[in-house]
């Protein structure tokens, strides 16, 4: 089958690449040149485990190619994604749809013969049925089927998720649509995926409402990870032992600095504004975004609390940027709340990431000196924050890292280390949610 995958980016790229290895003919189209360039060049945009082997394999059996010439790549395709950004619109917090409405607009101008038009974006619900009009209003004879099928995947861990997903969800009523989407993915249904098909505006509500749910999962634990600190509880133990039952499960249940990264912020900003909209107000996901961003505030505040020395002029040392391991995106990472609140007061800070530093320099102020390496990264300073749990963090050598640092001072943002192994070294330990040791 031949794909057409409009925009190149986390989404784009990953679910284009598995879809060439099981065997479909796909070219990803990018605006953006140099992304393309760098793709036929054989350089990965982004970092994903795997990805440049599948890539490279793909390209070498030449069922995958790279391009900026939408029009050519749609004209021969039989399904064409649109995989562009939908970030929040600037002041109100809705999707953005800029991108996707253009993207319509230009394949509605391409698209020659029976082509299955889908949306991996994650949209608002009634976008399917908006993006059908624009293509009918651009190109009234062209006969054409626009179908949703969000995207579930999680970056670091997003070809495994690709090609073995819980549940692969289509939205159409129509059934050559139908027919197309299932040929397309039976390479991943035989390895026994669910294909879920409902219709357009239930597939969009279920991607919202998944990411709405596990955004809530998060931060009941982060709050009751504040409540074990004031009452003496371990939130550790207590996310274990309500991970146990069955019916709760023990997945998204680490309290941390809060939720981050490329969906959750957004998408449950923008399902509130759908919701209020529609005069039924989600309450209880508004509250979950406004208490996630508090928290990344008061992660900041928790480092300065920390410090034995006025913040004025104290080292900080940051240990991972990006929002999770395995990826290089930094968007709505904690580290930026952090890093800024500390800059803010003065602070100075040495900075490691073992992928994100590029991504890191783009969104984080000036003056940061950037480590080559975690040691590095700890000399000279008054306090070391564990962000991000790569797995390089959790062995680091504590009697190494206890001499190269001012003041031996952690703080475990995401609880890697046991509290017993820093304090028994002499180490200050604050952690997250942990009553009888922690600190604010
Ligand atoms: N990143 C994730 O983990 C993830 C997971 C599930 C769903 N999603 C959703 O998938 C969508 C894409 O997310 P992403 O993280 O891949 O975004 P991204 O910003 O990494 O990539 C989007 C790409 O689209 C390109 N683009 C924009 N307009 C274009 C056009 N008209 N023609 C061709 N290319 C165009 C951009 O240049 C960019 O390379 C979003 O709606 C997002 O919410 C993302």
């Amino acid at each position: 089958m031949r794909v057409a995958m409009i925009g190149t980016g986390y989404v784009g790229l990953v679910s284009g690449t598995c879809f060439s290895d099981f065997g479909h003919d796909v070219t990803c189209v990018d605006t953006d040149l140099s992304k393309i360039e760098r793709l036929k060049a054989g350089i990965m945009p982004i970092f994903e485990p795997g990805l440049d082997d599948l890539v490279a394999r793909n390209v070498a059996d030449g069922r995958l190619h790279f391009t900026t010439d939408l029009a050519e790549a749609v004209a021969g395709a039989e399904v064409v994604f649109i995989a562009v950004g939908t970030p929040s619109r600037r002041g109100d917090g809705h999707a953005d749809l800029s991108y996707v409405h253009a993207a319509a607009r230009e394949i509605a101008r391409a698209v020659k013969g029976f082509t299955v038009v889908v949306t991996k974006s994650t949209v608002p619900v009634g976008t399917g049925a908006d993006l059908e009009a624009i293509i009918r209003e651009e190109a009234p004879d062209a006969d054409i089927a626009v179908v949703s099928n969000p995207e579930f995947l999680r970056e670091g861990a997003a070809i495994e998720d690709f090609k073995r997903p819980d549940r692969i969800v289509v939205g159409t009523a129509d059934p050559r649509a139908r027919e197309v989407m299932a040929a397309l993915y039976r390479p991943l249904s035989l390895n026994t995926a669910p294909l879920l098909f409902t219709d357009r505006a239930n597939a969009e509500l279920i991607k919202y409402a998944s990411n709405a749910f596990l955004a809530v999962k998060i931060t009941f634990i982060n709050e009751m990870a504040d409540l074990c600190e004031k009452v003496g509880g371990d939130v550790q133990e207590v996310a274990r032992g309500i991970g146990l039952d069955r019916r709760i499960g023990p997945k998204f249940l680490h309290a941390g600095p809060g939720y981050g990264g490329s969906c959750f912020p957004k998408d449950t900003l923008a399902l509130t504004r759908t919701a209020q909209e529609a005069g039924t107000p989600l309450r209880l996901v508004e509250t979950v975004t406004t208490v996630n961003e508090t928290r990344k505030a008061a992660m900041g505040r928790r480092v300065l609390e920390a410090l034995s020395v006025p913040p004025r002029g104290a080292t900080v040392a940051v240990l991972g940027l990006t929002f999770k391991p395995n990826t290089d995106d930094m968007r709505d990472s904690p580290a930026i709340n952090i890093v800024q609140l500390l800059v803010d007061r003065g602070v100075k800070i040495r900075a490691y990431d073992p992928v994100g530093m590029e991504e890191a320099r783009k969104v984080l102020p000036e003056g940061i000196h950037y480590a080559t390496g975690a040691y590095e990264c700890a000399e000279g300073a008054d306090c070391l924050v564990i962000v991000t749990e790569w797995d390089a963090f959790r062995a680091l050598d504590l009697d190494r890292l206890k001499t190269q640092l001012r003041s031996p001072i952690v703080v475990d943002l995401r609880n890697i280390y046991p509290p017993e192994d820093l304090i028994r070294r002499g180490f200050t330990y604050v952690g997250i949610g942990r009553g009888d040791l922690s600190i604010g």
